[in-house]
């Protein structure tokens, strides 16, 4: 609806600045001093502009300002080219030209196709999202497929408002973590590989610290030989570094085979183990100019009680580096790479903490663009008890709730009979696998906890992806079939397009721009989530009220396919946008 509400801010704008005008007062109202607001009930009209902001400069009250701005409305024919008005006490009211407005929606999203919806209020601005940012010791679990299917989707909406983006990844390859897998698989492991046991690379990895747990439970001096293993590592001791090379190799290949199936990226990836020694470089310059202190015992901490913080150890006594080391090189590192505005850290609710010292640490190193750093936290994500069996007891591993929904889907294919009309089984299962797990995972608020329910996310009718696959390829299909055929001996008319299920259809296209700044400026998918639904639902309607092939006349059917046409272009925009595969068949 923005094109439209646009045009009734300006036009209430300009009859406001008259009346004052009228009034002998010389101040100009612009037109977003306006607010457009949606009346509480249809009736009542399609937008609703209250009037109190402009009591106080006209010196008159709301009821009769709003009296005078639809006098001046209908002189001047606003109100018989766009809509209807009506005061109603306080508020201005329109009721919306329902042809004008569909004819305006309809062409403008057949001409614009998939930059409809794009409301570049970012143009210029570059932003960097960092994401996902696993450590090497295991593969990726549940809590990472939210973390990145919430970096990607809002990397996507702050670029189709314009933003310039660039996806970055941290990857935590050095740390006692690595070492414990290193350990156990240096004194068990020897000469086998991936290939030799037939498993993922990055789950290889993550089955050596397993093993490494049940090392230590029986035997308390693992620990201790796992430390000294981190000792060689930072003095460089040939050997362990090659095999630490080997192990984060391994791991590394895997996790990006799970980013490449749930379609996941990155402009670039940073590793721990190039960024640490310059965040120790840092601490250490910033303890000579007196912003940090040293104990007793050796180590340098930062005394952050008067910012409202705590106190903290930003190096250990032994001179070695911790998590929020390595945090402070990175951040410069990527100021320096690409000068961001801002830079958004997709991590979970529970290093809230260690963020809030960051960002106060790096400014008290001088750095400016600190007060520019976000962290987008969200909440926790679990499977329902007894729902999949994890390997550890603890997390569900990724790849393997994947394979499980996958296989779901498989199942419903076969059972209704779909192998032959969907061609290619296995990867329609599997984006209708990835489909349900994003929807999912997106349609619940970042900052909510919340449980993933495997079935649930799955059923065909209900608020899911599959559910919204399945409206993008009944589309498609109806429309493989017509368009031909009706397209010839029609012609496109949108303003015919008045019932009520087709107004209902058509409000809420127009309404997908706002929608789409909306998620932007809330960095919240769950915002287009929610609209999906939405325009699903109001397709369905239409789908069920209206015969297409079957309208009164071929210029209704002709225009009923092209409405068709505009809700397919932006549910799949909308899509893209939350990270769910589009399917021509289902
Ligand atoms: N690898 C860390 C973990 O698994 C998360 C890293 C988050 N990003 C950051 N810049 N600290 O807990």
């Amino acid at each position: 609806m923005q094109d439209i509400k646009e045009i009734w801010k300006h036009e209430i704008a300009a009859a406001l600045t008259e009346l004052a005008r009228q009034n002998g007062i010389a101040e100009q109202v612009l037109k977003d001093q306006v607010v457009v607001e949606i009346p509480p009930k249809p009736e009542m009209g399609d937008l609703g502009i209250p009037m109190f902001p402009f009591a106080k400069m006209l010196r008159k009250g709301p009821p009769q300002i709003a009296q005078a701005v639809i006098a001046h409305l209908e002189k001047v024919g606003t109100s018989t080219r766009w809509g209807s008005v009506k005061a109603e006490g306080p508020y201005v009211n329109i009721r919306l030209e329902k042809s004008a407005v569909a004819k305006q929606v309809v062409s403008s999203i057949l001409e614009q196709k998939e930059t409809f919806g794009r409301p570049q209020s970012l143009t210029n601005s570059k932003i960097m999202v960092e994401f996902s940012s696993p450590n090497t010791n295991k593969p990726l679990h549940l809590g990472h497929l939210r973390n990145d299917v919430l970096g990607e989707s809002i990397s996507r909406i702050l670029a189709a408002c314009g933003a310039q983006i660039r996806k970055v990844c941290i990857i935590n390859d050095r740390g006692i973590h690595i070492c414990k897998s290193m350990l156990a698989y240096k004194e068990y492991g020897q000469g086998k590989t991936p290939e030799s046991e037939g498993v993922k690379s990055d789950r290889f990895v993550g089955d050596w610290y397993v093993k490494f747990h049940k090392m230590s439970q029986e035997d308390p001096s693992a620990e201790e030989r796992a430390q000294e293993l981190l000792r060689k590592w930072e003095q460089g001791d040939p050997e362990t570094v090659a095999l630490w090379k080997q192990m984060n190799q391994w791991a590394v290949e895997g996790v990006k085979k799970t980013y490449e199936r749930t379609g996941v990226s990155f402009d670039q990836y940073y590793f721990e183990s190039q960024t640490y020694l310059k965040g120790k470089e840092e601490v250490l310059k910033g303890l000579e100019q007196g912003l940090f202190y040293r104990e007793e015992d050796g180590s340098v901490w930062v005394d952050l009680t008067a910012e409202g913080l705590d106190k903290k150890v930003l190096l250990r006594k032994d001179g070695t580096s911790l998590y929020i080391t390595q945090d402070i090189g990175t951040a410069i590192f990527r100021h320096h790479d690409w000068p961001f505005e801002r830079l958004v850290y997709v991590v979970g609710s529970e290093q809230q903490y260690h963020f809030k010292v960051l960002f106060k640490v790096l400014e008290k190193l001088g750095y400016d663009w600190a007060k520019n750093l976000y962290h987008l936290s969200y909440g926790m994500v679990n499977l329902p008890e007894g729902k999949m069996k994890s390997r550890e007891g603890t997390v569900v591993d990724a790849d393997d709730l994947i394979d499980n929904l996958k296989e779901m889907a498989l199942q419903e294919i076969r059972e209704k009979n779909r192998e032959e009309a969907v061609g290619d089984g296995e990867s329609v299962a599997e984006k209708i696998a990835v489909g349900a797990l994003h929807y999912y995972l997106l349609q619940v608020s970042p900052t909510k906890d919340m449980l993933f329910n495997p079935k649930e996310s799955l059923s065909f009718n209900g608020n899911t992806g599959p559910y919204l696959q399945y409206m993008g390829a009944r589309i498609s299909s109806m429309l493989r079939k017509k368009t031909g055929t009706l397209a010839e001996s029609g012609q496109i008319k949108p303003e015919l397009l008045t019932g009520e299920a087709e107004w209902a259809l058509i409000k809420t296209l127009a309404a997908y721009p706002e929608t789409v700044q909306l998620a932007a400026t809330q960095m919240d998918p769950s915002v287009i989530a929610a609209y999906l639904y939405e325009l699903s639902k109001a397709f369905s309607r239409f789908y069920h009220d209206c015969p297409i092939l079957n309208a009164e006349t071929a210029d209704l059917a002709a225009s009923r396919l092209a409405l068709s046409q505009a809700v397919l272009q932006v549910l799949r925009s909308a899509m893209t946008l939350v990270c769910i595969p589009f399917l021509d068949v289902m």
